[in-house]
Protein backbone atom coordinates (compact mmCIF):
# COMPACT_ATOMS: atom_id res chain seq x y z
CA UNK A 1 0.00 0.00 0.00
CA UNK A 2 1.04 3.35 -0.69
CA UNK A 3 1.44 5.82 1.76
CA UNK A 4 0.77 9.01 0.67
CA UNK A 5 2.39 11.83 2.32
CA UNK A 6 0.51 14.57 0.57
CA UNK A 7 -2.80 13.39 1.47
CA UNK A 8 -2.34 12.85 5.37
CA UNK A 9 -0.30 16.76 5.19
CA UNK A 10 -3.36 17.92 3.74
CA UNK A 11 -5.15 16.52 6.86
CA UNK A 12 -2.41 18.01 9.30
CA UNK A 13 -2.59 21.25 7.48
CA UNK A 14 -6.59 21.51 8.06
CA UNK A 15 -6.21 21.11 11.28
CA UNK A 16 -3.44 23.80 12.20
CA UNK A 17 -5.56 26.28 10.64
CA UNK A 18 -8.19 25.71 13.06
CA UNK A 19 -5.34 25.41 16.12
CA UNK A 20 -3.77 28.36 14.95
CA UNK A 21 -7.68 30.31 14.48
CA UNK A 22 -8.35 29.41 17.91
CA UNK A 23 -4.73 30.85 19.33
CA UNK A 24 -5.91 33.80 17.55
CA UNK A 25 -8.91 33.74 19.36
CA UNK A 26 -7.42 33.27 22.52
CA UNK A 27 -4.05 35.01 22.21
CA UNK A 28 -5.30 38.28 19.65
CA UNK A 29 -1.87 37.03 17.53
CA UNK A 30 -1.04 34.41 15.44
CA UNK A 31 2.89 32.55 15.34
CA UNK A 32 5.26 34.43 12.87
CA UNK A 33 7.55 32.30 11.12
CA UNK A 34 10.66 34.53 9.52
CA UNK A 35 12.25 32.01 6.52
CA UNK A 36 15.79 33.40 5.13
CA UNK A 37 17.11 32.74 2.08
CA UNK A 38 21.03 33.95 1.32
CA UNK A 39 21.75 33.64 -2.19
CA UNK A 40 19.84 32.58 -5.57
CA UNK A 41 20.01 28.60 -5.10
CA UNK A 42 17.10 27.67 -7.41
CA UNK A 43 16.41 24.41 -5.27
CA UNK A 44 16.53 26.66 -1.99
CA UNK A 45 13.96 29.09 -3.92
CA UNK A 46 11.54 26.62 -4.59
CA UNK A 47 11.63 24.91 -0.76
CA UNK A 48 11.35 28.61 0.74
CA UNK A 49 8.22 28.96 -1.80
CA UNK A 50 6.35 25.95 -0.72
CA UNK A 51 7.15 26.73 3.04
CA UNK A 52 5.72 30.29 2.87
CA UNK A 53 2.41 28.97 1.07
CA UNK A 54 2.09 26.11 3.71
CA UNK A 55 2.17 29.06 6.23
CA UNK A 56 -0.45 30.67 4.37
CA UNK A 57 -2.77 27.74 4.33
CA UNK A 58 -2.26 27.30 7.95
CA UNK A 59 -2.96 30.98 9.11
CA UNK A 60 0.64 31.20 10.11
CA UNK A 61 1.80 34.91 9.68
CA UNK A 62 5.21 34.50 7.57
CA UNK A 63 7.95 36.54 6.38
CA UNK A 64 10.84 36.08 3.65
CA UNK A 65 14.28 37.78 4.18
CA UNK A 66 16.19 37.02 0.86
CA UNK A 67 19.67 37.97 1.38
CA UNK A 68 22.26 38.62 -0.88
CA UNK A 69 24.65 35.90 -1.21
CA UNK A 70 26.97 38.12 -0.54
CA UNK A 71 25.93 39.19 2.86
CA UNK A 72 29.42 38.21 5.40
CA UNK A 73 28.70 35.74 8.60
CA UNK A 74 29.00 39.04 10.77
CA UNK A 75 25.74 40.57 9.08
CA UNK A 76 23.90 38.00 8.63
CA UNK A 77 24.29 37.04 13.11
CA UNK A 78 23.55 40.34 13.55
CA UNK A 79 19.85 39.99 11.24
CA UNK A 80 19.49 37.27 13.11
CA UNK A 81 19.96 38.83 16.65
CA UNK A 82 17.56 40.96 15.37
CA UNK A 83 14.63 38.59 15.25
CA UNK A 84 15.55 36.26 18.50
CA UNK A 85 15.00 40.01 20.53
CA UNK A 86 11.65 40.33 18.41
CA UNK A 87 8.81 39.43 20.72
CA UNK A 88 6.51 39.07 17.33
CA UNK A 89 8.70 36.93 15.93
CA UNK A 90 8.27 32.98 17.17
CA UNK A 91 10.18 30.84 14.26
CA UNK A 92 13.52 31.68 12.71
CA UNK A 93 14.44 29.45 9.56
CA UNK A 94 17.58 29.87 7.36
CA UNK A 95 17.31 27.65 4.21
CA UNK A 96 20.32 25.44 3.81
CA UNK A 97 23.03 25.11 2.41
CA UNK A 98 24.54 28.68 2.56
CA UNK A 99 27.11 30.04 0.24
CA UNK A 100 30.49 28.38 0.99
CA UNK A 101 31.95 31.50 2.78
CA UNK A 102 29.19 31.11 5.71
CA UNK A 103 29.77 28.46 8.31
CA UNK A 104 26.39 26.79 9.00
CA UNK A 105 27.02 25.65 12.36
CA UNK A 106 27.86 29.19 13.54
CA UNK A 107 24.48 30.52 12.22
CA UNK A 108 22.24 27.71 13.23
CA UNK A 109 24.02 28.21 16.77
CA UNK A 110 22.92 31.98 16.52
CA UNK A 111 19.15 31.22 16.25
CA UNK A 112 17.86 31.09 19.44
CA UNK A 113 17.15 27.06 20.65
CA UNK A 114 13.35 28.58 21.29
CA UNK A 115 13.00 29.86 18.03
CA UNK A 116 14.66 27.27 15.84
CA UNK A 117 11.81 25.24 14.01
CA UNK A 118 14.42 22.89 12.11
CA UNK A 119 15.46 21.75 15.45
CA UNK A 120 18.67 22.02 14.53
CA UNK A 121 20.47 23.72 16.85
CA UNK A 122 22.97 21.96 19.78
CA UNK A 123 20.11 22.52 22.50
CA UNK A 124 17.27 20.91 20.70
CA UNK A 125 19.69 17.84 19.81
CA UNK A 126 20.83 17.47 22.55
CA UNK A 127 17.58 16.76 24.16
CA UNK A 128 16.45 14.67 21.70
CA UNK A 129 19.59 12.82 22.78
CA UNK A 130 19.53 13.03 26.39
CA UNK A 131 15.72 12.63 27.07
CA UNK A 132 13.72 9.43 27.14
CA UNK A 133 10.53 10.65 27.60
CA UNK A 134 7.76 7.81 29.09
CA UNK A 135 6.21 6.42 26.16
CA UNK A 136 3.82 5.11 28.43
CA UNK A 137 1.76 8.84 28.50
CA UNK A 138 2.07 8.81 24.38
CA UNK A 139 -0.31 7.75 22.04
CA UNK A 140 1.14 8.16 18.55
CA UNK A 141 -1.05 9.03 15.65
CA UNK A 142 -0.03 11.24 12.66
CA UNK A 143 -1.44 14.52 14.23
CA UNK A 144 0.74 13.87 17.75
CA UNK A 145 4.04 11.30 16.57
CA UNK A 146 6.28 12.03 19.24
CA UNK A 147 6.27 12.23 22.80
CA UNK A 148 7.01 15.38 24.64
CA UNK A 149 11.03 15.81 24.65
CA UNK A 150 10.71 19.38 25.96
CA UNK A 151 12.33 20.86 22.57
CA UNK A 152 11.96 20.66 18.99
CA UNK A 153 12.53 17.72 16.86
CA UNK A 154 14.07 18.14 13.08
CA UNK A 155 10.53 17.87 10.78
CA UNK A 156 11.91 15.21 8.72
CA UNK A 157 12.14 12.51 11.31
CA UNK A 158 9.26 13.81 12.96
CA UNK A 159 7.04 13.62 10.07
CA UNK A 160 7.87 10.00 8.83
CA UNK A 161 6.50 9.27 12.65
CA UNK A 162 3.30 10.35 11.64
CA UNK A 163 3.38 8.26 8.43
CA UNK A 164 4.02 4.92 10.43
CA UNK A 165 1.63 5.82 12.79
CA UNK A 166 -0.79 6.43 9.69
CA UNK A 167 -0.20 2.43 8.65
CA UNK A 168 -1.08 1.78 12.49
CA UNK A 169 1.44 -0.73 12.30
CA UNK A 170 3.01 -1.20 16.24
CA UNK A 171 6.37 0.07 16.38
CA UNK A 172 7.37 -1.79 20.10
CA UNK A 173 9.98 -4.82 19.19
CA UNK A 174 10.72 -4.21 15.23
CA UNK A 175 13.68 -4.43 13.55
CA UNK A 176 14.37 -0.72 12.30
CA UNK A 177 17.53 0.07 9.71
CA UNK A 178 18.22 3.51 8.83
CA UNK A 179 20.28 4.10 5.61
CA UNK A 180 22.07 7.27 6.72
CA UNK A 181 23.44 9.09 9.03
CA UNK A 182 23.15 13.09 8.72
CA UNK A 183 22.41 14.97 11.62
CA UNK A 184 19.54 16.07 10.18
CA UNK A 185 17.72 13.31 9.66
CA UNK A 186 19.92 9.93 9.94
CA UNK A 187 20.49 10.17 13.54
CA UNK A 188 17.39 11.71 14.86
CA UNK A 189 15.00 9.81 13.31
CA UNK A 190 17.26 6.54 14.75
CA UNK A 191 17.04 7.76 18.44
CA UNK A 192 13.19 8.21 17.82
CA UNK A 193 12.45 4.42 16.58
CA UNK A 194 14.72 3.53 19.74
CA UNK A 195 12.32 5.55 22.00
CA UNK A 196 9.81 3.48 20.45
CA UNK A 197 11.04 0.12 21.42
CA UNK A 198 12.24 -0.51 18.08
CA UNK A 199 15.93 -2.22 17.68
CA UNK A 200 17.88 -0.03 15.37
CA UNK A 201 20.85 0.09 13.06
CA UNK A 202 22.67 2.63 10.83
CA UNK A 203 23.63 2.04 7.63
CA UNK A 204 25.63 4.27 5.93
CA UNK A 205 28.14 4.67 2.65
CA UNK A 206 30.63 1.71 4.58
CA UNK A 207 28.28 -0.22 5.97
CA UNK A 208 29.22 -4.17 4.13
CA UNK A 209 26.71 -5.63 1.84
CA UNK A 210 23.75 -3.28 3.05
CA UNK A 211 21.12 -5.31 1.00
CA UNK A 212 21.32 -8.37 3.99
CA UNK A 213 21.45 -5.24 6.67
CA UNK A 214 18.52 -3.96 5.02
CA UNK A 215 16.59 -6.97 4.37
CA UNK A 216 16.58 -7.28 8.83
CA UNK A 217 14.50 -4.22 8.70
CA UNK A 218 10.95 -4.60 9.18
CA UNK A 219 10.97 -0.22 9.49
CA UNK A 220 13.62 1.01 6.45
CA UNK A 221 14.02 4.52 6.18
CA UNK A 222 16.06 5.41 3.22
CA UNK A 223 18.10 8.86 3.53
CA UNK A 224 21.15 9.23 1.83
CA UNK A 225 20.33 10.73 -0.80
CA UNK A 226 21.05 8.14 -3.99
CA UNK A 227 18.97 7.80 -6.54
CA UNK A 228 17.31 3.96 -6.63
CA UNK A 229 19.98 2.81 -4.09
CA UNK A 230 17.47 0.86 -2.34
CA UNK A 231 16.81 -2.20 -5.08
CA UNK A 232 14.22 -5.10 -4.69
CA UNK A 233 16.77 -7.24 -3.04
CA UNK A 234 17.21 -4.86 -0.12
CA UNK A 235 13.21 -5.37 0.80
CA UNK A 236 12.10 -7.95 3.31
CA UNK A 237 8.44 -8.69 2.13
CA UNK A 238 6.27 -7.16 4.22
CA UNK A 239 8.24 -4.36 5.36
CA UNK A 240 7.52 -0.60 5.83
CA UNK A 241 9.63 1.18 3.49
CA UNK A 242 10.09 5.24 4.05
CA UNK A 243 11.51 7.25 1.42
CA UNK A 244 13.83 10.77 1.72
CA UNK A 245 15.62 10.96 -0.92
CA UNK A 246 14.53 13.70 -3.08
CA UNK A 247 17.31 13.11 -6.46
CA UNK A 248 16.86 15.39 -9.30
CA UNK A 249 18.00 12.55 -12.46
CA UNK A 250 19.44 13.94 -15.55
CA UNK A 251 16.43 13.91 -17.37
CA UNK A 252 14.99 16.43 -14.96
CA UNK A 253 12.22 13.69 -13.34
CA UNK A 254 12.60 13.72 -9.49
CA UNK A 255 13.64 9.74 -8.21
CA UNK A 256 14.02 8.30 -4.12
CA UNK A 257 16.53 6.70 -3.11
CA UNK A 258 13.95 3.53 -3.19
CA UNK A 259 13.49 1.70 -6.53
CA UNK A 260 9.64 2.24 -6.20
CA UNK A 261 8.35 0.29 -9.22
CA UNK A 262 10.87 -2.80 -7.97
CA UNK A 263 9.83 -3.02 -4.39
CA UNK A 264 6.52 -1.34 -3.99
CA UNK A 265 5.15 -4.79 -4.47
CA UNK A 266 7.15 -6.28 -1.45
CA UNK A 267 6.99 -3.97 0.73
CA UNK A 268 3.23 -3.68 2.76
CA UNK A 269 3.45 -0.02 3.16
CA UNK A 270 5.57 2.35 0.77
CA UNK A 271 6.17 6.05 0.51
CA UNK A 272 6.67 7.61 -2.69
CA UNK A 273 8.36 10.09 -4.36
CA UNK A 274 7.31 12.99 -4.58
CA UNK A 275 4.12 13.07 -2.26
CA UNK A 276 5.55 10.77 0.55
CA UNK A 277 8.54 12.77 2.96
CA UNK A 278 8.91 15.55 1.44
CA UNK A 279 5.19 17.39 2.53
CA UNK A 280 5.02 15.81 5.68
CA UNK A 281 8.20 17.75 6.45
CA UNK A 282 6.88 20.98 5.68
CA UNK A 283 3.85 20.10 7.19
CA UNK A 284 6.09 19.35 10.92
CA UNK A 285 7.67 22.87 9.95
CA UNK A 286 4.00 23.96 10.69
CA UNK A 287 3.70 22.17 13.14
CA UNK A 288 7.41 23.50 15.15
CA UNK A 289 6.17 26.53 14.44
CA UNK A 290 3.29 26.62 16.24
CA UNK A 291 4.57 24.79 19.26
CA UNK A 292 7.40 27.40 19.01
CA UNK A 293 4.58 29.67 19.44
CA UNK A 294 2.93 27.96 22.29
CA UNK A 295 6.08 27.33 24.29
CA UNK A 296 6.68 31.57 24.19
CA UNK A 297 2.85 32.72 25.00
CA UNK A 298 2.83 29.86 27.82
CA UNK A 299 5.96 32.22 29.62
CA UNK A 300 4.75 35.76 28.54
CA UNK A 301 0.61 34.34 30.45
N1 LIG B 1 17.65 22.57 3.31
C1 LIG B 1 17.18 21.34 2.97
N2 LIG B 1 16.33 20.89 3.91
C2 LIG B 1 16.26 21.84 4.87
C3 LIG B 1 15.54 21.95 6.09
O1 LIG B 1 14.78 21.07 6.50
N3 LIG B 1 15.73 23.11 6.79
C4 LIG B 1 16.56 24.09 6.37
N4 LIG B 1 16.68 25.17 7.14
N5 LIG B 1 17.25 24.00 5.23
C5 LIG B 1 17.09 22.89 4.49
Amino acid sequence: MIISGKDIAAQLRSDMQQQVDAMFAEYGRTPNLVVIQVGDDPASSIYVRNKMRAAEFCHIRSQYLHLSGEITEKELCAQIEQLNNDDDVDGILVQLPLPAHIDEERIICAIHAEKDVDGFHPDNAASLWLHQPLQTNHIASIYNPVPDYGCTIACTPKGILSLLASTGVELDGKRAVVVGRSPIVGKPMAKLLMDRQCTVTIAHSHTRDLPAVCREADILIAAVGKPKLITADCIKPGAIVIDVGINRLADGSLSGDVDFEACKDIASFISPVPGGVGPMTVTMLMQNTIDCYKRRQMKVN
